[in-house]
């Protein structure tokens, strides 16, 4: 899995490719490494200036990340060498370097207090990100950088949103409880679990009596419903796999939602999830930025663009995406959203709102994608919205300030509405 990120590749298809009964253990140990993969890769240059062949310096990268802080290391440190050099043994690709890493290891074991403080003043070796990523955040947000720095390295728990459509939330906690899994409400329709559980364990999933969706997630379709008219024409333009799209059917049953995104695959996710949930919208496979192809002419009365985004926010879930992304990215995807909010703006109807959406803590893909459309759109009034939400852990402290949330990712929302007097008459009415 960590030659494969080193690679540039999603950890995803690594993991789902382990036989199923070893991948949640595979995947928490993976999760693991990646989250003090910074501190592992200083403590390698210690011990060895240049490094094995790739392979045998991801298995050593890989014990070295799981036995540095011996609090939360989930295997006594000898165990660990012992399976790193069994691993190393097994493979032809690491087999000439089991003694290297066994030699390492060991050194390390020895000199471990030593070798952590010698790692210590380096930031990506303390933070474990990468020294752009962290850079960005002193400069975006020089009073909490730390604080989202130190909740993007810990677990994600595992937050459901019930389909009230089909149930609501005190009975579906007392199904959980039945079965064992003790939940918290959180927001206005989410469940904290007290632990993550395979999907399939937890009472009512085939029968749609929820889906899994994170508590900040689930403030689109609340901000985007209230004012509107039950039959009213809803456009989901970055849709899949449907988790926003459901959430709105969910809450407003009668509406006509068009769900678009350009991946057709990921589509196919959207229908899966509104089967399953017992739901409908119009699906369509098409680039939201070109409304030419696709769009009837008939106005929206209110649009959801989350937008694709550098998922900054969302990486206690994702702890691939901080050494996948590049600083590059940011801009990129920053003209992307652009570009997409420019032109769904004339879709909306006046008086309509748009909600901005990002998974992202960088202020690029939020509140400055949005001053600078502004400053360009005179028909456009912001309304009030969470901005820029952190990720955050129970007991972490408040960001928002009804401190109605708690264990949400990071996210960016806005609501902009369309004045009514500037704007272009309806085409419907
Ligand atoms: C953040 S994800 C959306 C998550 C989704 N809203 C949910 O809640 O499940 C962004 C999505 O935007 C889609 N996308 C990217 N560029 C697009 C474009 N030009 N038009 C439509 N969809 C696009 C991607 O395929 C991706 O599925």
């Amino acid at each position: 899995m960590l030659a494969a990120v080193r690679r540039g590749e999603s950890a995803t298809p690594a993991i789902a490719a382990v036989s199923a009964d070893l991948r949640p253990a595979a995947q928490a140990l993976s999760f693991h490494v990646l989250r003090q993969l910074g501190r592992a890769e200083a403590l390698r240059r210690k011990l060895a200036q240049r490094g094995p062949p790739p392979a045998a310096d991801a298995l050593l990268c890989t014990a070295l990340a799981l036995a540095w802080r011996e609090e939360d290391a989930p295997y006594p440190p000898f165990t660990l060498v012992d399976q790193a050099v069994e691993a190393a043994k097994r493979s032809p690709q690491t087999r000439a370097q089991q003694a290297f890493i066994n030699a390492c290891l060991r050194r390390f074991l020895r000199e471990r207090d030593e070798l952590v403080a010698q790692t210590e003043d380096e930031p990506v070796a303390r933070w474990n990100h990468p020294r752009w990523w962290i850079a960005r955040l002193q400069h975006d947000w020089p009073r909490h950088w730390e604080q989202i720095l130190e909740a993007n390295n810990r677990p994600a728990p595992m937050t459901l949103r019930v389909n009230r459509h089909r149930i609501s939330r005190d009975p579906l906690r007392e199904l959980l409880a039945a079965a064992h899994i003790a939940s918290e409400p959180v927001g206005a329709h989410g469940l904290i679990l007290d632990r993550p559980h395979p999907v399939q364990a937890i009472p009512g999933f085939q029968e749609g009596l929820w889906s899994v969706q994170d508590a900040g997630a689930q403030l689109a379709a609340e901000l985007l419903a209230p004012g509107l008219q039950p039959q009213a024409r809803i456009l989901d333009a970055c849709a899949a796999p449907g988790g926003k799209t459901a959430h709105t059917c969910e809450l407003m049953p009668k509406a006509q939602v068009l769900a678009l995104d350009v991946d057709e695959a990921r589509c196919e996710r959207i229908h899966q999830n509104l089967q399953r949930l017992g739901l409908h919208a119009e699906v369509r496979t098409a680039d939201a930025g070109e409304p030419g192809y696709w769009w009837d002419g008939k106005p929206f009365d209110a649009i959801l663009l989350d937008a694709p985004c550098t998922a900054s926010g969302i990486v206690r879930r994702h702890p691939d995406v901080r050494w996948l992304r590049r600083e590059k990215d940011i801009e990129q995807l920053a003209e992307q959203q652009k570009r997409l909010l420019t032109a769904l703006w004339p879709l909306l109807r006046p008086g309509g709102q748009l909600i901005y959406c990002t998974c992202s803590v960088f202020r690029a893909e939020g509140e400055a994608q949005i001053r600078a459309f502004l400053a360009h759109n005179s028909t456009a009034l912001l309304r009030p919205a969470p901005g820029h939400l952190w990720p955050r852990h129970a007991g972490d402290g408040g960001t928002l300030p009804d401190n109605s949330l708690s264990d949400d990712d990071g996210f960016f929302y806005a609501v902009l509405q369309k004045s009514a007097l500037d704007a272009p008459a309806r085409q419907d009415d």
